[in-house]
């Protein structure tokens, strides 16, 4: 029988703190182009990081053991402690909330370290589908018995297929090193800085690259260049791949600090959030400001029903700031709504209280 898995209520508060890294960011302060209220005055040009959350927790864990499949030849062991860090991060109640921040990325990369370290063996960058989906389901079991959610596949999208080689024609880690360049990848990509790579994209583009690489194998070519289209599902399925190569050529926590810090660089460029109907802030603000109570009031309350919809992460705010401007202009709300109701970026997410942006891209 399973144990009930118990676990402490500050649980947000944790990992909210834990989140939050202050880093210095060598970059230029840039102006959100295209929208009317102006936000980068107020804000502070500084990266915020959502980094792992480590598990304090299992001290208050009591673990139940799952009974799997055997007939997943992963090593669990090999991803080290991966798989009770993916645990907490993707914690029953809180997954949904913290899923394309913290869960998912942290799944996915244990997914590819668990791959990764088993290539070494096996000497495939890639599941066939059978495998995977027994494997999916024994980390699937093995999470839950450490406190995560039940549901994290659903949550995540990750299908069996996704733990294939799906469209790639390289699979086979012999293969895949004599066709790529992969002192190179590994040296662009053992260790990343977290700040500066999403700015300067190197190991990104050293891992595009091999991807492309490998992509190219088996498509046509005209005059020995080949006819890869410059974004393509190949590509992508290809990208999985070389970040497997890379868990297996790094230790598990080198590998999670990569592969998180890369995900990271993903999450920050759009806005999750769905913006609600904006009836009332329209009725209220646009067409010149009547009232600057109502219209403020108005504002406040519709920002926060934003903040009640998802963590996110401070460079999301940007561009959820950014994103309602645009609306707001486009409902004729042209004053400056954000100056003169004092909103700033830390009411676009509640983790702004805590840590600072990066401006630079
Ligand atoms: C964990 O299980 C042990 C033994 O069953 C029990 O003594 C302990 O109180 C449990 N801890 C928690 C936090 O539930
Ligand atoms: C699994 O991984 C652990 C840690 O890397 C290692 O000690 C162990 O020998 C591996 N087991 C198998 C069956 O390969
Ligand atoms: C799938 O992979 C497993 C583990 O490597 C292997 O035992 C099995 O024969 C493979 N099945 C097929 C259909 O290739
Ligand atoms: C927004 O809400 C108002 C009433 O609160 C309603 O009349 C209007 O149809 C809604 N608009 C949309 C696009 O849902
Ligand atoms: C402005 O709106 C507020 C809040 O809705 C209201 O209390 C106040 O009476 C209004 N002021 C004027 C001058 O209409
Ligand atoms: C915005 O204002 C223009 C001109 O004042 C008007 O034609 C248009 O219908 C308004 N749009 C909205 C969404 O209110």
């Amino acid at each position: 029988m399973r144990q009930r898995v118990s676990f402490s209520l500050t649980l947000p508060l944790t990992l909210l703190l834990l989140l939050c890294v202050y880093e210095s960011c060598g970059g230029s302060v840039r102006n959100t182009e295209a929208i009317a209220p102006d936000i980068s005055s107020s804000v502070n040009p500084q990266p915020f990081l959502p980094l792992l959350a480590p598990s304090p927790l299992t001290a208050f864990t009591n673990y139940s053991i799952p009974k799997l499949s055997g007939l997943c030849t992963l090593n669990f062991s090999a991803a080290g402690n991966m798989m009770s860090v993916t645990a907490t991060d993707c914690w029953a109640s809180f997954a949904p909330l913290l899923a394309d921040v913290v869960c998912c990325p942290q799944f996915d990369a244990t997914l590819a370290t668990l791959i990764g370290q088993s290539s070494k063996y096996s000497r495939m960058l890639a599941l066939n589908v059978t495998h995977a989906k027994h494997c999916l389901s024994d980390v699937q079991k093995i999470l839950e018995g450490q406190g995560a959610n039940d549901n994290i596949q659903k949550i995540c999208s990750i299908e069996p297929e996704t733990l294939t080689a799906a469209s790639c024609p390289v699979i086979e880690v012999d293969t895949f090193e004599s066709t790529v360049d992969s002192s190179k990848l590994l040296c662009a990509c053992r260790k990343i800085d977290l700040v500066n790579e999403c700015c300067d994209q190197v190991c990104q583009n050293a891992i595009l690259d091999a991807a492309r690489t490998i992509a190219a194998i088996g498509m046509p070519n005209s005059k020995g260049v080949n006819l890869l289209p410059a974004h393509s599902t190949r590509i992508d399925d290809c990208k999985n791949i070389v970040l497997r190569w890379l868990a297996s050529n790094l230790d598990p926590s080198s590998a999670n600090k990569v592969l998180r810090g890369l995900s990271n660089c993903k999450v920050n460029k759009v806005c999750p959030l769905v913006f609600p109907n904006m009836t009332n802030v329209v009725k209220e603000c646009a067409n010149g400001i009547s009232n600057q109570t109502a219209c403020c009031k108005a504002m406040d309350s519709y920002v926060s029903q934003l903040q009640q919809q998802s963590f996110i992460t401070n460079l999301q705010a940007l561009n959820c700031a950014a994103s309602l401007g645009v609306k707001l202009q486009k409902a004729n709300v042209s004053d400056d709504v954000y100056n003169l109701c004092h909103i700033n970026l830390k009411d676009f997410s509640l983790q702004g209280q805590c840590c600072y942006i990066c401006l630079n891209k």
